[in-house]
């Protein structure tokens, strides 16, 4: 039976059936992935006319079945344009029966896809994993299987494929289950179905193998069709806040997706992090007012006191709200070719609230392939690690195991806006609900009131050689003969305490700036003009810096010598030892700078000597003072 396309919707998928399963293949096309997606699209009558008959040409034409179709074809076009070097970040197929609707999402197996197949997963609520009976479980499937975990999925379903070609056996079946039991038994999956199958000739993908009568269990489609969706309904209440809606001077309304729960006009409810409390007052849709919503619903929420809510609030059950932190644990899986860099600021997603974010620690990074935990400094593109995560400001959450909704965040390069990183909250640190901001009572403006001075952080920035430091030395002692209180943080002295830790790879020059931009914040704090003398190569660090200060505080200075000058004056010799080979990761030779776009002064010591450097930042600061 098949279908034509529109008008003749077969009547299961026309009415729409009850509820929709969420599903992932992991498994690698040899595995007889395509096949199988493939046999279950057509078995269960998903496909119109018009695939069905193409799918009789190209198995005529490309097929490797004979007369038979190739039902591998009707996805494998996926896998053409994976050869044709365009990436295919998850694909999704939907497909429905009588009893549910599908949403498969389909990833690529291989390592190199990790994060592809976490973001599958991490909308899924069962996993099926494909095993080539005659290859057994091998390492792959174990790392699918750790993925899927990670992710939050807790229902498994071990598909043993191509047992046509062992003769049906059933030991085979039953070795390779029990192995996998073994392995698996530490991911913690609440429910492991395996079947034998082969996706090829049909037995047990949508209808009982005539060729295995050992097996009494159900066909992969029955199980899909009858495995329970686990709902969040049950619950807490949780919604974050989407938006604030205020259609009209009497109306404001709170829109989101509810996490998890569910809500009536008159409940009780927290609004968090701020944690006043009030009630809710009506369910708004566009169909017109609910008495109750649940977990998945997008609805507009009033309340009864007009309360300051914004974006990223969390609106929770009164009796029972969720935490609130600003410093977690949490997995991290990475997904940019540029790696982590700990110390870095990073824009984060926790649900709807926005904030920036720095990875303080690598604890482990995880082997996906055998659990194992490895010490890392760094983190590559799909590697997965155990972090400590700081944030600039609290943010209402649950663990990602309790409630994916309220626990997964995503990481944003804050130059590039391209996404880098995603991972799941695990728990907040205690030490960051215990520690406090000390108020005191002498604060800047009293400690720069007694100096009779506007304290700052002029922040100079160049390559080695640019002439930073002695521009920041002449303007020290200029800003000091007339009677300022002065401190130059200069990033060679920095290195010999502080920093006696940090080289020079990427990961090192972050945190040395992050930790100069901390002192130099502290010293500001204290009242004194503070005269920071580093390369500082990465904007980001220096935005990271600029954002430590008060407004008008951080003065970025570009000493801008080119890099050919600053070779052939090499005051320390370096450039030489660089071209030679002996000094790696030597900035503008073999590790990038990157030129500030608005700084506040360019210098140009190439062209201008120390003095009339000094001179033009001194009157710029005249003028701003
Ligand atoms: S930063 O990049 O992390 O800001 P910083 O300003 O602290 O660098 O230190 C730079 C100084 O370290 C240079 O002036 C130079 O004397 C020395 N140095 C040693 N190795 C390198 C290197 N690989 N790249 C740049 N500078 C280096």
């Amino acid at each position: 039976m098949s279908a034509q396309r529109p008008e003749a919707m077969p009547a299961h998928l026309a009415t729409p059936p009850q509820d929709t399963l969420r599903l992932i293949t992991c498994g690698s096309v040899d595995d007889g992935k395509s096949t199988l997606i493939g046999r279950l699209l057509h078995d269960s009558h998903n496909l119109f006319e018009d695939q069905l008959s193409a799918l009789q040409a190209d198995s005529r034409a490309h097929g490797t079945q004979g007369d038979r179709l190739d039902l591998a074809l009707l996805v494998d076009g996926l896998q053409a344009e994976r050869e044709q070097g365009i990436t295919i970040d998850v694909a999704y197929r939907f497909f429905a029966t009588e009893k549910r609707k599908f949403i498969v999402a389909d990833c690529p197996g291989h390592e190199q896809y990790t994060r592809n197949m976490a973001t599958g997963a991490s909308t899924a609520q069962l996993a099926v994993l494909l095993v080539d009976a005659r290859k057994g479980l091998l390492t792959q499937t174990c790392r699918h299987a750790r993925i899927v975990s990670l992710m939050g999925v807790k229902r498994v379903v071990l598909a043993v494929n191509k047992l046509d070609l062992l003769d049906y056996g059933q030991s085979v079946f039953a070795g390779i289950e029990s192995q996998f039991r073994d392995f698996a038994a530490e991911l913690g999956f609440r429910e492991i179905v395996a079947i034998p199958l082969s996706a090829l000739e049909g037995d047990n993908v949508t209808q009982s193998s005539r060729h295995m009568p050992w097996y009494e269990g159900p066909t992969l489609l029955e199980h899909l069709e009858t495995v329970p969706v686990d709902a969040e309904a049950t619950r807490p209440f949780r919604m974050p806040v989407q938006w604030v809606n205020r259609a009209s001077s009497d109306f404001r309304g709170y829109a989101g997706r509810i996490a998890a729960g569910e809500v009536r006009p008159g409940d009780p409810v927290r609004v968090l992090p701020s944690g006043v409390t009030t009630r809710v007052s009506r369910i708004v849709t566009l169909d017109g007012d609910l008495p109750v919503a649940h977990a998945g619903q997008a609805v507009t929420l009033t309340l009864e006191d007009e309360r300051d809510i914004i974006r990223g609030d969390v609106l929770a059950a009164g009796q029972d709200p969720c935490g609130v932190a600003d410093q977690f644990e949490a997995q991290l899986i990475w997904f940019h070719e540029n790696p982590l860099l700990p110390g870095r600021p990073y824009d984060v997603l926790v649900h709807t609230r926005a904030a920036i974010a720095r990875v303080m620690q690598l604890k482990w990074r995880l082997d996906v392939n055998n659990g194992a935990h490895l010490a890392a400094k760094t983190l590559g593109m799909n590697e997965i690690a155990t972090v400590t995560l700081s944030l600039d400001r609290p943010v209402a959450f649950e663990p990602y195991a309790a409630c994916p909704a309220m626990g997964a965040f995503i990481l944003v390069d804050r130059v590039t806006r391209e996404t880098v990183g995603a991972g799941m909250l695990t728990h907040a640190l205690r030490r960051a609900s215990n520690l406090h901001w000390q108020a005191l009572s002498v604060d800047q403006s009293a400690r720069a009131a007694q100096k009779s001075q506007k304290p700052r952080c002029i922040w100079l920035t160049g390559l080695s050689g640019a002439g930073k430091s002695t521009i920041a030395n002449l303007l020290e002692q200029r800003l000091h003969a007339s009677g300022r209180h002065t401190y130059v943080l200069d990033g060679d002295n920095v290195r010999h305490g502080l920093n006696r830790d940090l080289g020079f790879t990427e990961a090192d020059r972050v945190e040395n700036v992050r930790r100069m931009a901390e002192v130099a914040a502290l010293m500001v704090d204290a009242g004194l003009i503070v005269i920071v003398s580093a390369i500082s190569p990465y904007r980001s660090e220096r935005t990271f810096a600029r954002g430590r200060l008060g407004e008008g505080q951080f003065v970025e200075v570009f000493v801008d010598t080119p890099l050919e000058v600053c070779a052939a004056r090499d005051p320390k010799g370096l450039y030489a030892k660089a071209k030679r080979g002996e000094i790696k990761n030597f900035t503008g030779i073999d590790s990038a700078y990157e030129a500030p776009e608005t700084p506040e002064v360019v210098l140009e010591p190439g062209s201008a000597t120390p003095e009339a450097c000094v001179e033009k930042l001194l009157a710029w600061l005249a003028l701003t003072d």
